[in-house]
């Protein structure tokens, strides 16, 4: 069984509530049920953790070399602030995917700017919550592919 951390940055718990335009209508329970169930599909397990904090994020990334086989990570607002989450990611090594729900390159010019995308596999951007569900296929496809398997 592949364990996979997902992560969820900050304010992203008011999805549903904030934004729609960019976000859309699905709260974080909903997407978490989606990514539940593709795990399930891919035979993988998920934890999935939000926070609100860059110091829980860095955490829960440096514990997740203990079990993880890799991570699937939206940021947030993090992602064009946090040199401490990069280093976090390059420390522990494990494959990491991108994920944002809006298109970042469509926004603000400081969107523009992610501290975290070349230390990642991939970025998926703009494709809503199904986003995390083709991240974590491609992670878990190349996992196994790793593995011979
Ligand atoms: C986001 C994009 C970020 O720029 C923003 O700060 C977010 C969400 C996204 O999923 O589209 O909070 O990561």
């Amino acid at each position: 069984m592949i364990d996979i951390l997902v992560i969820h940055g900050p304010n992203l718990n008011l999805l549903g509530k904030r934004e729609s335009g960019w976000y859309g209508t699905v709260s974080l329970d909903e997407i978490n049920e989606l990514i539940n169930k593709k795990a399930k599909e891919l035979n993988c397990k998920v934890k999935i953790v939000q926070s609100n904090h860059e110091g829980e994020i860095v955490d829960a990334i440096q514990r997740a070399k203990e079990w993880a086989k890799g991570v699937v990570i939206n940021p947030a607002a993090y992602t064009h602030t946090s040199i401490a989450i990069r280093d976090a990611l390059l420390a522990v090594g494990l494959p990491a995917v991108e994920v944002h729900l809006s298109n970042i390159y469509k926004r603000e010019d400081f969107r523009h700017r992610s501290f975290i995308a070349d230390v990642c596999i991939g970025q998926i951007a703009g494709l809503g919550p199904r986003g995390y569900l083709f991240a974590l296929e491609a992670l878990v496809s190349l996992l196994k592919n790793k593995e011979g398997g």
